[in-house]
């Protein structure tokens, strides 16, 4: 059972395009991707590890969350940094409420593939090829858009590159500083019914920060106030292009691939004995699996001792999607033989994918309620099984959207078509995460105070 970066190519692969014209074209994009710098470094992906292991005591939260597909239409600094404030506010939100440190994780600089349910799509009597993602196809509706090109892999490489620059500049550059915690709202307070709520964190923090800045910590002694580490994640699904990226770490000696920190296994292609497991177990990054309906206990422990034999921390996160009328008959099971089989894992809750459903406008949207409902059964069902309900994982943009209804603004089925931009699914608007992100800092400091009463009673 010998891994190398191409072993997986001698098993089925599941939603990977095979009908690209020029196959000799696709080897010489991919070997020059081989030959391009990595995007991101072991030894960061290494610390992502460390940050999930805390996590797996239950000693940090996961904040996962992105686009659920990068464009290249939708590529540019505005957007990047839109996305990024949401996820900054969403952490202040978090670390607020939980008092613990919140480990952010991007879906971005890399997440473009698409698995589709139906390898074709017909229309008026055409068929042609469904649109697979930016870094296979185009999205028009023509036999040239939707016949794949390798080109594109170069240009979602490129993309992943400026993203992933981006993000490090305004990481590392003062923007994420949390003495403009203020600055990151840009509007929001007076637009949204969440404003005031955001706002009174936001004075709280300030308050402290003002404190401490009169005691001498600033964010010139401790650095840690002005900088985040935000980590990139993608799904693993276009193996091709991961293997290209896939480098022998030089300090280790281990592989990593090196195209984003985190990669996940998606519900679509996490069968043991195919192609994603098997690239996965061999690389040493922290991995995800998508868990959702259907997945047998059993199935879900043997693929934790096929990805992670030797039972590292911060190797495992387990994403449960299973929408909110699944969540309590479909996870429970899976959390109990987790425990059972005595193995460390991240528990986080996808609200996402299981709760999409068609408009009667006939848009493709997610109910707010449903998603906070999701959420809340999720933290639920995991501390009743005494495990540790360790993070979300969500699609959102910090663009003003109109993709998933409800919410404090109260977008209607109506309101759906007003803005909606997605190339995928729809996403949360940035207040509808931000809300998100309040509903689970209550939930996490509703647990601190029972445990605190449990300690209490003794
Ligand atoms: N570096 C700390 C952290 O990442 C504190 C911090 C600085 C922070 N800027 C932030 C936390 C912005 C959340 C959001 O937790
Ligand atoms: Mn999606």
């Amino acid at each position: 059972m010998s891994w190398t970066p191409e072993s997986w190519r001698a098993k089925p692969a599941r939603h990977i395009p095979e009908d690209y014209p020029d196959l000799d074209h696709l080897a010489e994009v991919e070997a020059r991707l081989r030959a391009s710098p990595p995007l991101v470094f072991a030894g960061e992906a290494r610390r992502l590890k460390a940050d999930l292991a805390k996590v797996s005591r239950g000693e940090a939260f996961l904040l996962q969350g992105g686009d659920c597909a990068e464009s290249f239409k939708e590529f540019s600094a505005d957007n990047i940094r839109d996305t990024l404030r949401v996820m900054l506010q969403m952490a202040v939100v978090l670390t607020f409420g939980a008092a613990k440190p919140i480990v952010k994780v991007g879906r971005l600089a890399g997440q473009f593939g698409k698995p589709r349910s139906s390898p074709v799509e017909t229309i008026d009597g055409v068929t042609l090829p469904s649109y697979r993602g930016d870094n296979i196809n185009a999205m028009a509706f023509t036999k040239e858009a939707r016949t794949p090109d390798p080109e594109r892999l170069i240009q979602a490489y490129s993309q992943s590159a400026a993203t992933l620059n981006l993000v490090r500049a305004f990481t590392q550059g003062g923007y994420a500083d949390l003495s403009n915690v203020h600055a990151w709202m840009l509007g929001f307070v007076d637009r949204s019914p969440l404003g005031a709520q955001y706002q009174a964190v936001a004075d709280r923090i300030s308050e402290a920060i003002t404190f401490m800045k009169a005691c001498g910590v600033t964010s010139e002694s401790v650095p840690q106030l002005a900088k985040v580490d935000v980590y990139t994640s993608h799904e693993a699904l276009l193996l091709g292009f991961e293997q290209a990226m896939t480098r022998v770490d030089s300090t280790s000696g281990d592989w990593y691939d090196t195209s984003g920190h985190m990669l996940w296994i998606g519900h679509r292609t996490r069968h043991l004995d195919e192609a994603h497991v098997e690239f996965c177990r061999g690389i040493k990054n922290p991995l995800g699996v998508k868990c959702g309906p259907g997945m047998e206990p059993d199935e879900l422990v043997r693929l934790l001792e096929t990805l992670n034999p030797d039972d590292e921390a911060g190797r495992m996160t387990l994403i449960a999607r299973f929408g909110a009328d699944g969540v309590e008959d479909g996870l429970a099971p899976l959390v109990r033989a987790v425990q059972a089989s005595g193995r460390s894992v991240v528990w986080s809750c996808d609200p996402m994918h299981g709760n999409t459903l068609k408009a009667s406008t006939g848009f493709k949207t997610r109910p707010v309620d449903h998603i906070l409902s999701e959420v809340r059964q999720f933290v639920d069902v995991i501390t009743s099984e005494g495990a540790y309900p360790g993070g979300v994982h969500f699609e959102m943009t910090g663009q003003d959207v109109t993709e998933c209804i409800g919410g404090a603004q109260a977008i209607s089925e109506e309101d759906l078509s007003s803005r909606y931009h997605t190339h995928c699914d729809p996403r949360l608007n940035g207040e509808q995460a931000l809300e998100l992100a309040f509903l689970v800092a209550e939930k996490l400091s509703d647990m601190k105070a029972d445990k605190a009463k449990l300690r209490a009673a003794g």
